[in-house]
Formats: C-alpha cells, sequence, structure tokens
C-alpha cells in the first residue's frame, strides 16, 4: 500500500493534499460562462421554484459541511435553512411537504441513517438534493437530484477532501439557487465564482504550512482537553476541527460558540488548556478578539486562526496561523486545511493509527 499512498506516510496526508485537485474537479465542470450551470448534472432551475424551505441533514463530518452550506445559503437566498442530525431527524416526525427541499449530503452515500432521513423526505414529498462522492451509491440512487462531490476515492476515516468538496458543491448550490431566484445579479455571481475559484491556489499555499503545523503539534502531545472557538462560518468550523482531532488524537475536545463561553465552559478553561481561536470573519473579529482575551486571562494556551485581520497584539496568542487572505466568506476552506493538519500532526505525535482510529468504521451502515 506505500505506492497507493503516493509517497505520503498516510492516507490521510494524501487526501489533504489532493485537495486544490478535487476542488478543481468538483468545480470546474459546473461553471459554464463565468456562472455556475448544472444542466450537465441534470438539475434543472425550476427545482428550486416554490422551495420555501431547505432541510439539510447528514451525519458527521458531511453534517459539519451542512453547517456552513446552511449560513451560504441563508445569506444569499433568504430561504430559511436548518441542519439536521439525520438519526435525531428520521424519529422526529419532521414538518415538511412539497415546497420543502432536502438536501443530503454523505460521502459514502451508504450512511443507513442518512438513507433513512432522504426516504423520509421523499414520503412527505419534499424534492430531495443530495451531494454524494460516490457515484451510484444508494442515497445516489434514491435521491431525485444529485450533485456529485468529485474527491476521488476517499480511504483514511477522517474525512478531508470530501469535506471540502461538499463546501464547495453546497457554494455552488447557493450562488445557483440565488442566480435562478434572482437574490443575487449575474455580476454577483460570476464574482462570487471567481472567489470560490481562487480559493484553489490559497489551499496550494495553505499547504505549505505542514511544517509549521507539525511544530505547533508537538506542544499537543500531552493535552487531555482542547476547546475550538469561533462565530459564524468559524463557529461551524469549529464543529469539524473538534470532530477531527478527536476522532484520531483521542484528545477530548469541544467546539463552542465563542460568545457562549461564559456560560459554561469558561469554568473549564485553566492555566495551559489549549484553545484554538477561528478569527477569519472580520464581522465579528472584535468580539473574538475579547474572547480571547477571556480565556487568556484564565491561562490558555492560544492558537489563533486569522484571515488578514489587523495584527492583535501579540500578548493574546501563542500561535498566530495567517491564512493566505480569502474573503471571509471562503476562509472555511482554508481554515479547513489548518484544522485537519492540526489534528493530523497531532494524532502523528501521539503515535496513533491515524488512517484506522480504534472503534470507528469509514461508512457506518447500521443505525
Ligand atoms: C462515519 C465516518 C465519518 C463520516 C460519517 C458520515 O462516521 O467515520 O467520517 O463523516 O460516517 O459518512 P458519510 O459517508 O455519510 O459522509
Amino acid at each position: 500500500t506505500a505506492a497507493q499512498k503516493g509517497g505520503y506516510p498516510h492516507f490521510m496526508l494524501k487526501e489533504i493534499h489532493e485537495q486544490p485537485e478535487s476542488i478543481r474537479a468538483t468545480i470546474l465542470p459546473r461553471i459554464r460562462k463565468g456562472v455556475p450551470d448544472f444542466t450537465a448534472d441534470n438539475i434543472p432551475g425550476s427545482i428550486f421554484d416554490g422551495v420555501n424551505r431547505i432541510i439539510i441533514t447528514a451525519c458527521g463530518t458531511a453534517m459539519h459541511a451542512g453547517l456552513v452550506g446552511r449560513i451560504m445559503i441563508e445569506q444569499l437566498l433568504r430561504i430559511p435553512v436548518t441542519v439536521e442530525i439525520a438519526s435525531e431527524f428520521r424519529y422526529q416526525n419532521p414538518i415538511m411537504d412539497k415546497n420543502t427541499l432536502v438536501i443530503t449530503i454523505s460521502q459514502s452515500g451508504e450512511t443507513a441513517d442518512t438513507l433513512a432521513a432522504l426516504r423520509l423526505a421523499k414520503e412527505k414529498h419534499a424534492t430531495t438534493l443530495s451531494v454524494v462522492n460516490v457515484k451510484g451509491s444508494s442515497i445516489a440512487r434514491e435521491s431525485d437530484y444529485v450533485l456529485y462531490t468529485h474527491a476521488g476515492p476517499e480511504i483514511a476515516v477522517a474525512s478531508t477532501k470530501a469535506y471540502t468538496a461538499q463546501l464547495a458543491c453546497l457554494y455552488m448550490i447557493a450562488f445557483q439557487v440565488a442566480l435562478y431566484r434572482g437574490t443575487i445579479t449575474v455580476e454577483q455571481g460570476a464574482q462570487y465564482i471567481k472567489e470560490l475559484q481562487a480559493v484553489i491556489p490559497a489551499i496550494e499555499e495553505t499547504l505549505t504550512y505542514a511544517d509549521t503545523m507539525n511544530d505547533i503539534c508537538k506542544s499537543l502531545v500531552n493535552t487531555e482537553d482542547l476547546f475550538f472557538i469561533g462565530r459564524g462560518l468559524d463557529y461551524a468550523l469549529s464543529c469539524e476541527g473538534s470532530i477531527k482531532l478527536k476522532e484520531i488524537s483521542y484528545i477530548h475536545s469541544e467546539a463552542y460558540a465563542a460568545g457562549e463561553l461564559k456560560h459554561g465552559t469558561l469554568s473549564l478553561i485553566t492555566e495551559g488548556v489549549p484553545v484554538v481561536a477561528l478569527v477569519t470573519q472580520e464581522n465579528v473579529s472584535a468580539k473574538m478578539i475579547s474572547n480571547i482575551r477571556e480565556v487568556r486571562a484564565r491561562g490558555a494556551m492560544v492558537i489563533m486562526i486569522t484571515n488578514g485581520i489587523a495584527d492583535a497584539d501579540d500578548t493574546i496568542y501563542d500561535y498566530n496561523i495567517k491564512l493566505p487572505k480569502t474573503s471571509d466568506s471562503f476562509a472555511p476552506f482554508t481554515a479547513a486545511i489548518i484544522l485537519q493538519m492540526l489534528a493530523y500532526y497531532t494524532s502523528v505525535h501521539r503515535g496513533h493509527n491515524v488512517d484506522q482510529p480504534r472503534n470507528l468504521a469509514k461508512s457506518v451502515t447500521v443505525e
């Protein structure tokens, strides 16, 4: 399998490095004349007619992609979007009708709970659109419409390139529906597509931070608890950063909406507890900095991830990882790469089985 790993020590690292290519393969075939075009996917604009509510349902990392997608779709469309954990949703007698669009997200296309949620949506006459990586999988076959992620086979249990390809599809969906429904102009649509394409070189540059990340992760070898904090898109990303770290490094971690810290979690912040603070969103960066000061005052070890905010005073962090600049809405792509590397190198330094963590399976076909 050394050859299959393409010279990388683990599939996960290989897959992390494949992301410029997987994003390119996912977005380029869906751009025509500078704007999104799903004709080749057989997804007509008319499926969005009359939609007054969108429900995104998925499990694990795919569900976390949904949390990012939700924010993007709501911002551009002004239609309410909720994200539901598939294993909860299916037992809640959820409210859906023919004006509901249900988006299921799945790398494998075989996750039992996600498939059951999809079947329920169809029973209730919702329109179903799935974002799936594996061609011809059950979820792909049973959905009304499929927008495939072209991430290629993902072997490591911890999902990396499938997640960012899911984000890319959700952004494309947001742009496409917004254009179709006229909530953005063609010029705006073209601008968004340009920014999405600019994510590819930005990811390439982020991948060059590997040595830095490797070094930073040495300080987490003996960590028992860690917190991820963020607001808005950064909170959605924190959820993904936290699951990734837990899955493969076995460090207990929590993702917290930064403004919610003082309502409980602050009592857990003591001398030396690492806090990964995501500060990629300008509109809430001042609030984030004040949240960082709160944890800092309790002795937290702060790893700050920023996207071109004015240099924060260097007494509030131990490390400041400066992402290659993208516009704020697109920072989830570059920040995700940093969080993946954080989990990966920490797991390596702790000597765990990166590609096959204990107790976890790549695809969960039991309920
Ligand atoms: C498993 C995997 C996760 C994945 C989840 C959903 O738990 O270990 O990495 O996010 O299933 O899988 P799916 O194939 O539906 O995206």
